[in-house]
């Protein structure tokens, strides 16, 4: 039991933009930080955290606390596994009282777990540091590896001696009972009375969460020997709090490194994350010897976007660990690999080596993670016609998970030089691949679209109605945005878009695929129905058909689709002729590409305008019932917003105010 007084002691000591600064990025706004709502998807952020109060609060989701509040919500924590948690950051000692009979009951079996793997971490320690067998056995070994003794103290690495069951016996004395050492993977029991430590005669790496608890721990043999009859590691099984895909090795010790280099190296072993950080290197974190899992991204991920593998030179595994890692692509982050020389791993590399050395060779020798990949299974596939187009199927549905339209259409560059082929033919597999996804997606969105989006715009256009029913202007604007939205999509999706990259050079991407890009980028949705509805179906056809999407389209969908879609049509009276993509004739003629790009630039403008627009609409319906204390931050979003607004409404010009049928 936590005692009245320490709780005031924590919740005294919490300061909230620390506790949510451990897992969400703030960005300080005033008194306040602001950054993206854990607790729900969005793009434009909405969740403050005000230090003066204490409290965080989402104006998006409505969820809302204090530090503790954030701990419980975020982390899955019990109140007091919460109160824990914060003691420990904040270097707060807690007396517990002794629980009674019938607390001691209420305990949850976790807790309990928790206390036997610290208990055990402490007992393995004590053997290394305090026994003659622990001494010449274990620590000779972690000195042999050259680990120092505050690398030792640091990881809080031990010893498990060789005695069958001497882990057991003393957890047992401590009155530890044999279910308990048994649910924890450290005791293996026999025939129901013959027990046998599962790390006995091992050293031992133990295994944190990200809030600093031994959850989990891996043995290694000690001689080169055992190797060939013992597994050289051993590792807890999987219990109630250890869940293998969830955890990485070092995310504890690492997590403030991380942050601070916005930087998070990936290595196999629990002994390269040890060496990273005995070199000074401390932004390392280990997936144990299996491929990353989304879970483990998402992980990495509250600390930072950029995720650096590093691959031992010779690493027979690595063309496993390549398929788990499209998953990072999936989730935004930049990803990149360094291969190590081949006598190296990345234990042996930092051993080596000084921690400036590592840092310069790491910077030379990094490399995107597509082009690495297509690098590697390419001199597999070798001349094989096959196989080579498999790689190339491989790679371009790895450069459609890419987000940003310009690195995108920099890897289309990149990769069809690297396999020799057009341009062209590389951006439309990739084409293909990027429709597949979105239509995957769809169905996963349609459950994502925070609820406040749509009621967001359909309150701002249901309210308008009934207040002003003369002027539907914002309702308007949406319509005509959107028309003219579908007739750039139906009449010209298959034109070639040409822009220039910051680095000057000239990329390419096709109309319709930026379209999708940038709304998909600023989570803007159609809210005419038979608009939406079309969209949709676009998506569905683009992924079949490489050409002709409307045409295909037009044979395919119901009468009054097709009736949509004909109403969209521009035909040009004058100049009908054959051939064209869409049955009809575009009005646009092959050199006025730039009117067009123009065009769909002021249309995407418009749609995100009305976006805005309504968002500053339910900010300030929240501010009639706000508390006086949420009065000055929904201010502030106001304002940010306002001044958005008033940056689009600026580059849309005077024509937009002339009632923005101007883009038709
Ligand atoms: N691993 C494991 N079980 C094994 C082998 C490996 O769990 N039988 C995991 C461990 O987390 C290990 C990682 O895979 O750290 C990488 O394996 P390996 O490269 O073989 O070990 P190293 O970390 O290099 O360990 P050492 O340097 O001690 O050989
Ligand atoms: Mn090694």
């Amino acid at each position: 039991m936590i005692k009245p007084d320490d709780i005031e002691r924590i919740v005294d000591a919490c300061k909230i933009e620390e506790v949510v600064g451990d897992f969400v990025r703030l960005t300080k706004r005033g008194a306040n930080y602001i950054g993206l709502c854990p607790f729900h998807n969005e793009k434009t952020p909405s969740f403050i955290v005000s230090p003066v109060k204490g409290i965080y609060k989402c104006f998006g989701c409505g969820k809302a606390g204090d530090a503790v509040n954030f701990v419980i919500e975020h982390e899955h924590y019990t109140y007091p596994e919460a109160l824990r948690y914060l003691a420990k950051k904040y270097g707060i000692v807690l007396v517990e009282t002794q629980p009674t009979a019938e607390q001691k009951k209420e305990y949850d079996e976790k807790e309990q777990l928790y206390k036997l793997h610290d208990y055990a971490k402490d007992f393995f320690i004590n053997q290394l540091l305090h026994t003659d067998e622990g001494k010449n056995v274990g620590l000779a070994y972690f000195r042999q590896r050259s680990f120092t003794d505050s690398t030792i103290s640091k990881f809080q690495l031990g010893y498990s001696p060789q005695g069958k069951d001497a882990f057991t016996q003393s957890a047992l004395l401590k009155g530890y009972s044999v279910k308990e050492l048994e649910k924890s993977g450290l005791t293996i029991v026999k025939d129901n009375h013959y027990y046998l430590d599962r790390f006995r005669e091992r050293v031992i790496f133990p295994i944190h969460n990200f809030s600093g608890r031994v959850i989990a721990f891996g043995g290694r043999v000690m001689t080169a020997g055992k190797t060939d009859y013992a597994a050289k590691y051993v590792n807890s099984p999987e219990t109630d709090i250890y869940h293998k895909s969830n955890v990485l090795y070092g995310i504890y010790l690492s997590k403030n490194a991380i942050k601070r280099n916005d930087k998070c190296y990936l290595v196999e072993g629990y002994t390269d994350v040890i060496s990273f950080h005995q070199t000074g290197i401390e932004n390392v974190v280990a997936s144990s010897g299996t491929s990353l899992t989304v879970e483990q991204i998402r992980l990495i991920k509250k600390l930072t976007n950029n995720i650096t593998i590093i691959y031992d030179g010779d690493n027979a595994g690595i063309k496993a660990a390549l398929r788990g890692i499209s998953l990072a692509l999936k989730q935004d982050v930049n990803v990149r690999v360094v291969l190590l020389p081949p006598e190296d791993d990345p234990d042996s590399f930092a051993r080596h080596h000084t921690m400036e050395e590592c840092e310069t060779y790491i910077k030379e020798h990094e490399c995107d993670f597509i082009t690495f990949k297509a690098k590697i299974l390419l001199a597999d596939a070798k001349t094989d016609p096959i196989k080579r187009a498999e790689v190339i199927n491989t790679i371009a549905g790895d450069v459609a998970l890419v987000n940003d339209v310009i690195a995108r259409s920099e890897y289309v560059h990149q990769c069809s030089d690297l396999f020799s082929i057009p341009e062209e033919s590389f951006a439309e597999a990739v084409r293909k691949k990027y429709y597949q996804i979105v239509l995957e997606q769809r169905a996963k969105q349609e459950e994502n679209i925070a609820t406040i989006d749509n009621t967001e715009t359909a309150a701002v256009l249901s309210d308008t109605a009934k207040q002003h029913p003369q002027s539907l202007i914002p309702q308007n604007r949406a319509m005509v945005a959107e028309k003219a939205l579908m007739k750039i999509l139906i009449n010209h999706g298959e034109r070639i878009l040409t822009f220039i990259t910051e680095q000057e050079e000239v990329q390419y991407t096709r109309l319709d695929q930026y379209i999708y890009d940038n709304m998909a980028e600023d989570a803007i949705k159609l809210s005419v129905p038979e608009y939406a509805k079309l969209y949709e179906l676009y998506a569905e056809y683009a992924e079949k058909y490489d050409t002709n999407v409307v045409k295909n389209m037009c044979n395919g969908v119901s009468e009054d689709m097709r009736a949509t879609i004909m109403n969209l049509l521009e035909v040009n009276m004058d100049k009908k002729s054959e051939g064209s993509a869409n049955g009809a004739e575009a009005r646009y003629v092959d050199d006025d590409t730039d009117i067009l790009s123009d065009n769909v630039t002021r249309v995407l403008q418009l749609l995100r305008l009305t976006r805005l627009l309504s968002r500053r609409k339910y900010f300030n319906d929240q501010l009639q019932q706000a508390s006086e204390s949420e009065t000055d931050v929904l201010l502030m979003l106001i304002q940010e917003l306002t001044q958005k607004i008033a940056e689009i409404e600026t580059s849309l010009g005077t024509t937009y105010r002339n009632n923005g049928e101007y883009i038709c």
